[in-house]
This record gives structure tokens, C-alpha cells and sequence, in this order.
């Protein structure tokens, strides 16, 4: 147990966390950017130079997939490469916006789908930062000795919010889902060695769903706007994301006392292939330390930054004993880092 000296608050125990597993999921169907063109205004050559994307998944809910089976599947997978069966959760988080059905949680219904039985279930709404949201509520609360195994997932099906019809949008987003598998360890020198979670609520009207007319504004042109649809100020978001981005990395290496030449590999959420690249020049991050699959998933929101961990865990190229960056933003708007020691 640590006890600050002199302090008269209870003690908390000195515990290591450890990812003792990924997993991901994506829909089957792919959707190019010409597909996207047939639909809107646009074309393969502009989604390509301004977005870097060039594929994106998509549920396709007549075949069963929607946000809940990809949720489903990337904890399956997580629990198989951890060892663990899903009885020995204690807590599942969900960061996610696009869950099935609004009650119950996401969280619940994946528990009850993987036999999680009676443990702790909740859904945590942070948009594309959700995922990281979550890995650090889960990281503090094993830290705290309040939970010992935990299973974390960021996922969207942001599919379900696009309407196909606004280019300014559809051209983005995809769907997907990663999860990762937190026990609590001996090894104290294992866990997250820095954080930063903040938020801008003032910054909403910029990224957010109408879901009734009254939302949206008096002004607004009305073609453009569909209630239970993403609207998008990309321009907007696009400025507040490069400065973000980098204000985010630069606190938390700071918070940990380490430069960006430390770190083994940055986890970005994939927002749009021109931010991330800003981010490695201003840092003169390798192009090897920055991982990018927004070529071939677009912007998959909470299911960003989880689908990359896995992907890059399953090739080997994040492992033991590394230091690893995952940094996100989002709607609300949100941003949040997690730097681990692995
Ligand atoms: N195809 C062709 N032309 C287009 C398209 C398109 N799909 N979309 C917009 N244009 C046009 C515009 O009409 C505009 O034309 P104009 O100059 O004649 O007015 C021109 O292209 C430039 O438009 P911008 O909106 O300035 O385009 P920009 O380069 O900013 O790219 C984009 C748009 C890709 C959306 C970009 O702003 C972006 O990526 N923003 C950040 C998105 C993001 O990261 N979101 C956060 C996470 S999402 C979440 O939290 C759920």
C-alpha cells in the first residue's frame, strides 16, 4: 500500500496494469471512393488527396452487423489473445456513440452475448475520443484496486448517423470496433505513465447529431441538415484538430518527462490523413512510428484508435516492454491521450 507521508487519506494499493489482450472487428462490405462519387459530388482523386482515404467498411444491417456485433467480436477476440475467458471480467466499458439501442447499455448486451455474467457494465459517450476516454477510466479504476480485469472497447458504426447524400460527410467515416483486455499486475512499472482527458463543450455546434429540428440553427440552410444526421463544420474541426493534436502530445510527453524520440509507436485516431501528418512533421515523428490505416478504414471514430492497438499488436510492431502514444479527438468536443509503459 502507498501512503503519502503525513497524508490522512486511505491508502491506495500499488498496482501494475497490463493489456493483456486485443481485438478488432470490421464489417465485411467495402465501400471505395468510387462508389462514393456514384452518390455524391465528388471524386476518387479529391477523397484521396484531402482525406487519404481510399476504402471504408460499413455494416450492412440486413446481414446482422451493426455497432453491437462488431462490439461483440472485437472482445471475443481481445479475451482469446489474453487467455481469458469472459466470466473473469470484473468491468466492461463501451466508448461509443452509435449504440444499437439507446437502453440498455452497449456494454450490458455485449456482456450478456460473451457470458460476462454479473460484472460491471457501461457505455461511455466521448465520440472519436471515447475509446481513449475509456482506457484511461479503466486503467485508474485497476490502479485504484477497484476492478482487476477489465475489457474496453471503442467502437462505432458512425455509418448508421451519415447521410450519404452530404459530401462534406460521407466521404470520411467507416465503421469499426477494438477492444483491449487491462489486468491489474505485481509489475508496478507497467500501466499509463501519462494522461490528458479535456473537453471543449462550447465547441458542439461545430461536430454534432440534430436529432430534433429545434436543433438545428434558425439560420442554417436546411438542404443541409438532417435531423439524425452527423453535421460537420470540417473546415472548423480541421483547425481545431491540427492545433489539438499537437497541444495534446506536447502536454503529455511533458507530463511524463519524456520527448517524442521515446516513444516506440503513436496509436493517432485516424481524423484525416493531412492532421496526422502534420502532427509527425511538427514532431519529426518516422514515418514507421506513426501508424496510418485510414487508407483503408476511413475515420471510424472510437473505433479508431482500438483498431489500430490490435492491428499493430497482431504484427508484432507494438510490443512488451515498449512506450506507446494513443491520442484522440473528437465531438463535444473531446481530446485525450494515454501514454503507456507496455
Ligand atoms: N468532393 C469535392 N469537393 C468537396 C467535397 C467533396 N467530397 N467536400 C467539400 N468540397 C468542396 C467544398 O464545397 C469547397 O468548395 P469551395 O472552395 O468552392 O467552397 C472545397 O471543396 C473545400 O472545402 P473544405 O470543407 O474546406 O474542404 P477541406 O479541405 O477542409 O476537407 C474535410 C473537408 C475532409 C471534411 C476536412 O475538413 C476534414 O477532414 N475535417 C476534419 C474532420 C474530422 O477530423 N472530424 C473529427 C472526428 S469525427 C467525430 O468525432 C465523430
Amino acid at each position: 500500500m502507498v501512503t503519502p507521508a503525513g497524508s490522512r487519506l486511505p491508502a491506495f494499493p500499488k498496482i501494475g496494469v497490463r493489456i493483456a489482450g486485443t481485438g478488432s472487428a470490421l464489417p465485411r462490405r467495402v465501400i471505395t471512393n468510387d462508389q462514393i462519387a456514384s452518390i455524391v459530388d465528388t471524386t476518387d482523386e479529391w477523397i484521396r488527396q484531402r482525406t487519404g482515404v481510399r476504402t471504408r467498411h460499413i455494416c450492412d444491417t440486413r446481414d446482422g452487423e451493426s455497432n453491437l456485433t462488431l462490439c461483440v467480436q472485437s472482445l471475443r477476440r481481445a479475451l482469446e489473445s489474453a487467455a481469458m475467458p469472459a466470466s473473469e471480467l470484473d468491468l466492461i466499458i463501451v466508448g461509443t456513440i452509435t449504440q444499437d439501442m439507446r437502453c440498455p447499455s452497449t456494454a450490458c448486451l455485449v456482456s450478456a452475448q460473451l457470458g460476462a455474467g454479473r460484472c460491471a457494465a457501461w457505455d461511455l459517450g466521448a465520440a472519436c475520443s471515447g475509446f481513449v476516454y475509456a482506457l484511461n477510466t479503466a486503467h485508474d479504476l485497476i490502479r485504484a484496486g477497484a476492478y482487476r480485469n477489465v475489457g474496453v472497447i471503442g467502437a462505432d458504426a458512425v455509418s448508421s448517423l451519415v447521410d450519404y447524400t452530404n459530401r462534406g460527410v460521407c466521404i470520411l467515416f467507416g465503421d469499426a470496433a477494438g477492444a483491449v483486455i487491462l489486468r491489474a499486475t505485481d509489475d508496478t512499472t507497467k500501466g499509463c505513465i501519462a494522461q490528458v482527458n479535456r473537453a471543449d463543450g462550447s465547441g458542439w455546434p461545430e461536430l454534432y447529431m440534430p436529432a430534433w429540428v429545434t436543433h438545428i440553427p434558425e439560420s442554417a440552410d436546411l438542404t443541409q441538415y438532417r435531423t439524425g444526421c452527423l453535421q460537420m463544420n470540417g473546415r472548423a474541426v480541421f483547425k481545431f484538430a491540427v492545433s489539438t493534436f499537437q497541444e495534446l502530445i506536447a502536454e503529455t510527453l511533458e507530463r511524463a518527462g519524456l520527448k517524442a524520440d521515446d516513444v516506440d509507436m503513436f496509436v493517432c485516431h485516424q481524423s484525416n490523413a493531412r492532421i496526422l501528418e502534420a502532427a509527425r512533421e511538427r514532431f519529426g515523428i518516422p514515418s514507421e512510428k506513426l501508424y496510418i490505416n485510414i487508407d483503408r478504414v476511413g475515420n471510424t471514430s472510437a473505433g479508431s484508435a482500438a483498431l489500430c492497438l490490435d492491428e499493430l499488436v497482431r504484427a508484432g510492431r507494438v510490443r512488451e516492454g515498449q512506450i506507446v502514444m494513443i491520442v484522440a479527438f473528437g465531438a463535444g468536443l473531446t481530446w485525450a491521450s494515454s501514454l503507456w509503459q507496455l
